[in-house]
């Protein structure tokens, strides 16, 4: 396809419609997503205490890049280009290990973990080590959030993390742990995958297990991506007289909402869970210690989106945080992580079945879902439909993306 022929069919999309089947099946396009879209955001990919240890390491691969994340002798951690200065051989072969020194497995260059040459066999005299050093990643870690970004000059961290900071901050993510880690992979398009994620009008017939813990006016509105329209109004009467309570606690509220999509699409909110609801268990109840600056339960609920690649869900004593990964055209890796405290002991604080029910039932139910939309909208007979008052989510989304395929171009 020619950059012309994207331009125009971008002009061509209907408001409150999904988007034409090229979005979601053509190869070209993906390749621009990830070269032009996903490279230039700040992508969190990990927390710190999955490398707790010296030479502890994981790569994260988007598109055809590789990246390791390391931690040093001096629990200082980096972030480099998988590929060896030789002749170009990815170093890292592993998706995860401990490594006191980066060996290419080809010619046996080596690295030390902040990514100078070790050694180089037989290299000429006036072979200059400092001139061949791995090739770093901007990496930028924020309450124990390890953030890549692949841009040449990426935007300055500070102003993209601080419309969400308090949010973030209020649940203590540096003193916690990874308590569980999965990745669903999901045969869909990254943005059929995030549709799906931006709009709560297929929680009702799907997710029984999430409708179970959330208020039904929250779906409607909130879980919509809607909450200034009028179906928020029964809605925000709970919030203010949660607000109140919650406020005179000395605990975090509020909302931001991003407006304008040049660069950025981040959202963050504090909403109470249903009532009686006290957390995202079957039950409703605690089950682990209280994080960060949290005195007692509030029943609250913050749900923070660094970009539309990240989301961060969290009750007061747990966290689950999302991690969408773009594969290739029709594949998409869901990543969840889910953080306790770190003082929290598996067993005795918390226990990760009841901790992850919730989100595992539901991203595999996700998965299914999409996995069916993916199929459909590879037929011929598919066009775009009109969306529901309850997708304005998706309708928010759908336009951040179309903003910057449309900047790429120009
Ligand atoms: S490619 Fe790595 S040492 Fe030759
Ligand atoms: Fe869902």
């Amino acid at each position: 396809m020619k950059k012309a022929e994207i331009k125009n069919l971008i002009r061509k999309q209907k408001i409150d419609h999904t988007l034409d089947q090229e979005f979601y099946v053509n190869d070209e396009i993906f390749d621009l997503d990830i070269k032009n879209i996903f490279s230039k955001q700040w992508v969190f990919v990990g927390h710190v205490s999955r490398i707790p240890n010296f030479g502890d390491y994981f790569l994260f691969n988007i598109g055809n890049e590789s990246i390791i994340i390391i931690r040093d002798r001096n629990n200082k951690i980096h972030a480099h280009y998988n590929v060896c200065r030789h002749r170009g051989s990815h170093i890292c072969l592993e998706k995860e290990g401990n490594k006191k020194l980066l060996v290419c497995p080809y010619h046996a260059w080596s690295y030390n973990l902040d990514g100078s040459i070790q050694s180089a066999r037989m290299m000429s005299a006036d072979f200059d080590k400092d001139e061949w050093k791995l090739n770093g990643c901007n990496l930028q870690i924020f309450e124990g959030l390890i953030f890549i970004n692949l841009a040449e000059e990426p935007n300055s961290f500070e102003e993209f993390i601080s419309p969400t900071k308090k949010f973030i901050e209020f649940h203590g993510l540096s003193n916690a742990k990874i308590a569980h880690r999965q990745i669903y992979p999901t045969n869909g398009n990254w943005k059929l995958t995030l549709d799906n994620f931006h709009e709560c009008y297929h929680c009702q017939p799907s997710h029984p297990e999430y409708c179970s813990v959330h208020d039904p006016e929250y779906i409607i509105a909130y879980g919509a991506g809607n909450n200034t329209g009028p179906e928020s109004e029964k809605f925000n009467k709970i919030l203010l007289d949660w607000n109140k309570k919650v406020e005179d606690m000395g605990h975090v509220v509020g909302e931001y909402s991003e407006t304008e999509f040049n660069n950025y699409s981040r959202s963050a909110e504090r909403t109470p869970l249903k009532e009686g609801k006290y957390t995202e268990t079957k039950n409703g109840k605690p089950i682990a210690k209280l994080m960060g600056k949290f005195k007692e339960y509030d029943r609250g609920y913050t749900s923070v989106g660094t970009s539309p690649f990240n989301s961060l869900l969290m009750c007061n004593d747990f966290a689950t945080l999302f991690t969408f990964i773009p594969k290739s055209t029709l594949k998409t890796d869901v990543e969840l992580m889910w953080l306790v405290h770190k003082d929290a002991e598996e067993g005795l604080d918390y226990n990760v079945d009841e901790m992850i029910w919730m989100w595992d039932v539901t991203t595999i139910a996700d998965k299914r879902i999409i996995e069916n939309n993916q199929k459909g909208v590879l037929s011929n007979k598919y066009k775009p439909g009109p969306l529901s008052q309850m997708e304005k989510g998706l309708e928010k989304f759908k336009n951040w993306y179309l903003k910057q395929l449309d900047l790429v171009l120009s």
